[in-house]
């Protein structure tokens, strides 16, 4: 793996790159990998989406989401994600929910996908955190999966208040004005906005930290080698969640392109 990919992995996952070869052992009990299926379900019912539509999802993970949006509204997903891993555990799942045919996964770099990937309906970009930088940076790229008229669907979160953290990882953060602003710097509309209320990000982040503490306890044990960076990564997500809990706000946008 290359390294540029190895330090995407790493910092959509905030976990150390010796780490990224354990993820999916570290990760078994998960299949939404921090997203919410569900509700970007439910987001979406306004799009008339059908057996005709087009969803791109970008490091889709273990599949958690293409499949929702796939069984719900019987349309065809891409996803991608550069963990062969989870692509091979999404395929199973579609394949399990029956909804194999409507959903393609891809092992890749969404940087790659970016580049190629056109006129879909929708692009999903859930969770990913620091990929592909700033709002403004972000949008630019995604809009150009999409055929006008199209949306992006992006989960992500701002700032409490407009003070800039200076933390790692989280240098894209604006407060929400800017973070509105920047999203529809080129022209298109946010149709819709769902705040996370704090009580839902801490139960998706805490839950997280509970199985990985688990997974990494045993991990610990069976590759004693690993104890440093595993009780690095546990400190550094119990640290997160706390960081979460006081400086973001988690939101989901669903943004519809207005123009080329
Ligand atoms: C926090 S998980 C979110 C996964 C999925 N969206 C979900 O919510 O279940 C981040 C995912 O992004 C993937 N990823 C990170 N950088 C990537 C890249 N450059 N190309 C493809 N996938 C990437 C990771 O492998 C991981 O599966």
């Amino acid at each position: 793996m290359e390294k540029d990919l190895k330090e995407n992995i790493a910092d959509s996952l905030e976990i150390d790159k010796i780490l990224i070869p354990h993820l999916p052992y570290l990760l078994q009990d998960l299949w939404a990998l921090g997203s919410s299926p569900s509700k970007y379900s439910r987001i979406c019912k306004k799009l008339n989406l059908d057996k005709n539509s087009r969803v791109l999802d970008l490091g889709c993970g273990k599949g958690a989401v293409s499949i929702a949006i796939a069984k719900e509204y019987d349309c065809n997903v891409k996803g991608v994600d550069a963990m062969h891993e989870f692509i091979e555990d999404a395929r199973v799942h579609a394949k399990k929910n029956k909804v194999g045919k409507l959903c393609e996964f891809e092992v890749g770099d969404l940087n790659t996908a970016l580049q190629f990937e056109r006129e879909y309906d929708l692009t999903i970009f859930a969770s990913l955190g620091p990929i592909l930088g700033n709002f403004d940076d972000k949008i630019e790229k995604l809009r150009k999966t999409v055929n006008v008229g199209g949306h992006i669907l992006i989960d992500d979160g701002y700032l409490k208040d407009s003070v800039q953290t200076g933390k790692s990882g989280y240098e894209h953060y604006a407060d929400r004005e800017t973070t509105i602003k920047l999203l529809s710097k080129f022209g298109d509309t946010i149709i819709t906005e769902v705040i996370y209320t704090d009580e839902e990000t801490n139960k998706i982040n805490y839950e997280f930290l509970h199985l990985i503490e688990k997974r990494g306890n045993e991990l610990k044990t069976g590759s004693p080698e690993l104890l440093h960076s595993i009780n690095n990564y546990l400190k550094r997500q119990k640290e997160e969640c706390e960081f979460i809990d006081e400086k973001i706000t988690g939101a989901i946008w669903l943004i519809r392109k207005n123009s080329d």
